[in-house]
């Protein structure tokens, strides 16, 4: 009963303003009635200490005390009694009670104090007020004033003050709970439509998005979401057309040898024909074993732990060069280490060469006969940067976007038949986005190109 948030925070809701509101209205019918009892009994002893007063001259006097009454309450509702102090009526207003001696707790009480009581009956059905005033001299007590005044006017008032205040709560209650409900149904509508966009992703429809405009934590959570499903749908194309070109990659050497094969097979060549065959099987091997070696790196990459440490630049710069040393001289070229010798930045050593090596190699590989490669790492305003810089073939606007994809190449037709397997910049990204470091790339064709890694604090 109580699965729906909705349904929850109306009973909640509900509970704690009937609760409020119940207690607000006792309070609030109580005092209303206390207030009004307590005005009516001042007004009723003031009335009574009046006749009191008048009272005490005629008291030994019957007959004066009779028509004297009868003259001051003529015109007032209520009866008026006056008695002795042992309750003996001396003059009642409508001669009912005359001469009789009446006993009650309000009597008693006010015998007792010598005070001003008063107290509640019920005759006939009627609600009567009690009150007893004292009639005193010097001498003390010499008997009392009693009137009774009829309550059930206060008692209708009271009653329908209750009538009136219960309805408008209740009014207030079901508006309450309609109006939790409501706002219960606005919180969990925007969570119904991101459960079942969640599930249409499970069952794969990746490219989802909620429409969802809320500006609170629930908008939030629906920008977040749209924001992950967006990046889900983005790494599942990713995710299959690196499964297709390596598939296709696998498949073009794995054809090549099959065709060699076969016309070995079917061919009834002499020795130096077959060696040729070999030759170019073992070549397309090579490729294979390139490609599966690079998807192992990509794995290893992705999988392994990833260790930093503070490693000085400049260091690994020098290592570098070092080991590039034959192949530099092979293209007579010169690798300048401009790296700032204190600077050290907290890095996986491992990874950094290797992401070294792929821009060393490539500066290499595309760099001018004779060129320069230029290795300089610093940092401006607090931000630590490293860049390799080389005055070599440059790439071309248009490829700029893809040379970090799995096997691209900028097109081999440029004529100078670079070996390459288009994995080294993949290679290089990854390693980067290991560490959160961004990649910047500035290149002119037969300007050379610079490579920026962003290393930040
Ligand atoms: N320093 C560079 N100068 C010119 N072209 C470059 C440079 N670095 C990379 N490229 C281009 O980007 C492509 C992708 O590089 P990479 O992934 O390392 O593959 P590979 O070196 O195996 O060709 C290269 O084929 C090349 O055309
Ligand atoms: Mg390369």
């Amino acid at each position: 009963m109580f699965r729906k948030i909705s349904t929850r925070m109306a009973f909640a809701y509900g509970a704690i303003i009937v609760l409020t509101i119940f207690i607000i209205d006792a309070v609030l019918i109580f005092s209303y009635q206390e207030r009004q009892l307590s005005k009516n009994i001042k007004s009723q002893v003031e009335y009574g200490n009046f006749i009191a007063d008048i009272a005490k001259e005629h008291l030994s006097d019957v007959g004066t005390l009779n028509s004297t009454l009868q003259g001051y309450t003529k015109n007032v509702e209520g009866r008026v009694l006056i008695m002795d102090k042992k309750g003996y009526v001396l003059a009642d207003k409508y001669a009912e009670y005359f001469g009789k001696t009446l006993k009650n707790s309000v009597i008693d009480r006010a015998i007792k104090d010598k005070s001003s009581q008063a107290g509640y009956a019920r005759q006939d059905d009627h609600h009567i007020m009690l009150v007893a005033v004292p009639i005193k001299d010097s001498r003390g007590l010499l008997g009392l004033v009693l009137l009774s005044a009829d309550m059930d006017s206060i008692i209708k008032d009271i009653s329908e003050l209750k009538i009136q205040v219960i309805s408008i709560s209740l009014l207030a209650c079901i508006a309450a709970v309609i109006l939790a409900w409501k706002l219960g149904c606005k919180i969990t509508k925007p969570l119904e439509i991101l459960t079942s966009a969640s599930e249409s992703i499970r069952g794969g429809k990746l490219d989802i998005q909620v429409d969802i405009k809320e500006n609170d934590e629930i908008g939030e959570l629906a920008d977040a979401f749209n924001r992950m499903s967006q990046e889900i749908y983005k790494t599942d194309i990713s995710r299959r057309r690196f499964l297709s070109d390596v598939s296709h990659e696998l498949n073009t050497p794995l054809t090549a040898i099959k065709t060699l094969v076969e016309s070995l097979i079917d061919g009834d060549d002499d020795i130096y024909v077959y060696k040729e065959y070999l030759n170019d099987i073992n070549c397309e091997i090579d490729r294979l074993s390139t490609l599966v070696k690079s998807l192992l790196t990509s794995t290893k990459l992705d999988q392994s732990e990833i260790f930093k440490e503070n490693v000085c630049i400049y260091d690994e710069a020098q290592f570098l060069s070092r080991l590039f040393g034959p192949r530099l001289m092979q293209r007579k070229m010169i690798l300048k280490n401009n790296c700032d010798k204190r600077l050290m930045i907290s890095a996986d050593v491992s990874m950094l060469r290797e992401l070294l090596t792929n821009l060393i190699d490539n500066s290499i590989k595309y760099g001018r006969e004779s060129g320069k490669i230029e290795i300089s790492a610093g940092s401006i305003d607090g931000k630590k940067l490293l860049k390799i810089k080389d005055d070599g073939i440059g790439i071309p606007d248009k490829d700029l976007p893809y040379i970090f994809d799995f096997l691209y190449r900028v097109d081999k037709s440029r004529g100078r038949g670079i070996e390459g397997s288009g994995f080294g910049l993949f290679i290089v990204k990854k390693i980067a986005e290991r560490h959160g470091w961004d990649i910047l790339v500035k290149s002119h064709v037969e300007g050379g190109t610079e490579f920026t890694i962003m290393i930040g604090d």
